[in-house]
């Protein structure tokens, strides 16, 4: 049920783990598990879309809590830079996160913090920076993802939309797989061609397209993947 728990309705697959929901993100975490021809480990996962509001924070942080619930050591990171919404789905202060370690003015250690939930830790966007991509990119950015898979079995990525904003695609680079969110009977399927095809310029790693839809008095439906 989308309903309303702790004010956050995002944070469905922690409602009830006996859900349909919550089978789904079940299903799709076996999925990513099984997307590759050749089955290797995926560490880092980047969840986009084509666009704005097709759920893919939500679809982030259930599949966050997915994993947790599964005990693997989960760090959910907002690399969405631009329009940041973890800090506010963990009611958590948006300062000092992702921006302020690859500025150098934090350790990622102080920017860790904790849920509710356990195993599942997450790191806020921080302060808006004025030149996002130029931090995504950078080689610190790369030290800090190697850093963090020591520590963490799961690391999962929320960025901006992929055909709007450069930054998907950096990330998505940097990810051992990309999930590619789109909103059924919304998003045309020629623009989730186009942003499959530009990720897949990129690096040839997007694992499945999942198809989110609100219906049934808002119930959470994933709806397959390709
Ligand atoms: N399947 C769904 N059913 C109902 N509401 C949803 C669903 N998926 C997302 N939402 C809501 O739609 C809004 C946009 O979702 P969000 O995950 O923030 O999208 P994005 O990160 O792609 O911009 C949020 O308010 C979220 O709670
Ligand atoms: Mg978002």
């Amino acid at each position: 049920m989308f309903r309303r728990h702790s004010n956050k309705s995002e944070l469905i697959s922690e409602i009830n783990p006996y859900s349909p929901v919550a089978e789904s993100f079940r299903a799709l975490r076996t999925h990513i598990q099984y997307a590759q021809e050749q089955p290797q480990h995926v560490q880092v996962i980047t969840v986009t879309s084509s666009i704005p509001k097709e759920g893919k924070t939500t679809i982030a942080v259930n599949l966050a809590i997915t994993y947790a619930r599964d005990q693997k050591r989960v760090l959910l990171i907002d690399a969405d830079l631009h329009r940041p919404r973890i800090h506010h789905i963990f009611d958590s202060n948006p300062a000092n996160g992702l921006s302020q370690i690859l500025l150098k003015e934090c350790q990622w250690g102080e920017a860790i913090r904790k849920t509710h939930i356990p195993n599942l830790h997450f790191i806020v966007a921080g302060t808006i920076p004025k030149h996002p991509a130029e931090l995504l990119s950078s080689d610190h950015f790369d030290e800090l993802i190697e850093e963090l898979k020591q520590h963490y079995d799961i690391i999962l990525f929320d960025v901006p939309p992929a055909l709007v904003l450069t930054d998907a695609k950096l990330v998505s680079a940097k990810s051992d797989g990309v999930i590619l969110v789109a909103r059924a009977e919304k998003t045309k399927s020629h623009m989730i061609l186009k942003t499959k095809i530009q990720l897949e310029q990129i690096k040839n790693n997007v694992l499945g397209v999942v198809l989110n839809q609100k219906r049934e008095r808002n119930r959470l439906v994933l709806n397959g993947y390709y």
